[in-house]
C-alpha cells in the first residue's frame, strides 16, 4: 500500500447532523407510507443504518451488493451484482442508498435494474456526490453533501477495505 495519511474533510458532527436532516426530510416526504430502504453494501452500512434511525415512518431494510471498483482508487467501469435483495419490491416505496455517487455507473445500473421490478417509487439517497466525476447522468433526491474531486474515507468508505470504521469523512492524502 502506498504511504499515505488522513486528513478530516468532514467531521462526525457534521455527517450526524446531515443525517438527521436527511432523516427528517424523508420522514416529512414520505408521510403515511413505508419506505424499502436498499443499502448498497459494503459502503452504505454505516449511513444506512444511521439515516434509518432517524426516519420516523415504518421502515423496511434490504441489501444490495454490486461492485465498479477493484482494489485501486479508479473505476474500472465494469458493475457486477454480487447479492440481489431477498425481497420483492413491487409496489413498495423504495429508496435506493449510496455512499458516494463518482461517475454514476453503478446507481445508473441499479436504478434501471430496480425500475423494472416496478416499484410504486424509486429515489436516490447518498451521503456524498463528486459531481465533477460524472460520466453518466442520474437524478439524485437527497445528497447529504458535494465534495470535491478527492479521494474519501470513512463512514463506510473504503480505501483498499481500510478506514470504513472512521466515524468521519476523510481524505486519503499520498505522502
Ligand atoms: P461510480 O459507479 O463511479 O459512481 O462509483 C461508485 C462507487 O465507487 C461507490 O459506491 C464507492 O464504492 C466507490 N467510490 C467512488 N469514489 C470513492 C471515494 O472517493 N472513496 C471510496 N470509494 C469511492
Ligand atoms: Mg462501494
Amino acid at each position: 500500500m502506498e504511504k499515505h495519511h488522513i486528513d478530516v474533510m468532514i467531521d462526525e458532527d457534521a455527517v450526524n447532523n446531515r443525517i438527521k436532516e436527511l432523516g427528517e426530510q424523508i420522514s416529512r416526504d414520505y408521510a403515511d407510507r413505508e419506505v424499502y430502504l436498499i443499502c448498497i453494501l459494503k459502503g452504505s452500512v454505516y449511513f444506512t443504518c444511521e439515516l434509518a434511525k432517524r426516519i420516523t415512518v415504518p421502515v423496511i431494510m434490504d441489501f444490495m451488493q454490486c461492485s465498479s471498483y477493484g482494489a485501486a482508487t479508479k473505476s474500472s467501469g465494469v458493475v457486477k451484482l454480487s447479492k440481489d435483495l431477498d425481497m420483492a419490491i413491487t409496489d413498495r416505496d423504495v429508496i435506493i442508498i449510496e455512499d458516494i455517487i463518482d461517475s454514476g455507473r453503478t446507481l445508473n445500473h441499479l436504478k434501471d435494474l430496480l425500475g423494472q421490478r416496478n416499484p410504486a417509487s424509486l429515489k436516490i439517497c447518498t451521503l456524498l456526490d463528486k459531481p465533477s466525476r460524472r460520466v453518466v447522468d442520474v437524478d439524485v433526491d437527497y445528497t447529504g453533501f458535494r465534495i470535491e474531486d478527492k479521494f474519501v474515507v470513512g463512514y463506510g468508505l473504503d480505501y483498499d477495505q481500510l478506514y470504513r470504521n472512521l466515524p468521519y469523512i476523510g481524505v486519503v492524502e499520498f505522502d
